[in-house]
């Protein structure tokens, strides 16, 4: 089966709910996912003949000292490592008239800091203190 991503609508939301299991556990992360669907700053991939609903989404908005960033990534558990965060953090860059994009993801996220790598994002900055003892990892990519 193909794979494509689009811009979420209001009717993705609850599946999205389902596939993020933080949104399970915290109220913010929900507030959060329906904020950006509303706000045209989430997509979703989602497989093209199957009417399941999304299999994973992305947000991009300019939350980051008013640069383009990507808060979010996330890809339902039963399809991980088949290539679908890639193509939706691909998709983001592709669609955005954005000249650079920052993200971040916490040192022990080797997953994202592998996909990030592998889409040619550089290191960018260290935070200390969001998540005890696991450091936030700034990192950029120039698009232009
Ligand atoms: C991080 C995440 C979005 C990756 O999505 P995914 O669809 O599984 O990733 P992909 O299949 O597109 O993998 C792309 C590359 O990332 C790296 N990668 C992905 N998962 C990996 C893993 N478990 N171990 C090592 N490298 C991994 C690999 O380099 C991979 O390329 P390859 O398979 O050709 O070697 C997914 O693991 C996820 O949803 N995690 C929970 C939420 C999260 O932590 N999001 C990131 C911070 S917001």
């Amino acid at each position: 089966m193909s794979r494509q991503v689009r811009r979420a609508i209001l009717g993705d939301i609850e599946s999205l709910l389902q596939i993020d299991p933080v949104a399970g556990r915290d109220d913010s992360r929900r507030k959060y996912i329906a904020r950006a669907v509303r706000a045209g700053e989430c997509w979703v991939v989602y497989e093209k003949n199957d009417p399941g609903g999304p299999i994973g989404y992305g947000c991009l908005d300019r939350s980051f000292f008013g640069e383009w960033f990507i808060p979010l990534v996330v890809v339902s558990s039963e399809i991980r490592r088949s290539g679908a965060g890639r193509q939706i953090v691909s998709y983001m860059e592709r669609h955005s008239s954005a000249e650079k994009i920052f993200t971040s993801t916490n040192v022990s996220n080797l997953p994202m800091r592998r996909l990030l790598e592998g889409l040619g994002y550089q290191h960018s900055g260290r935070v200390e203190n969001l998540d005890p003892g696991d450091p936030e990892l700034v990192f950029v990519k120039f698009l232009s």
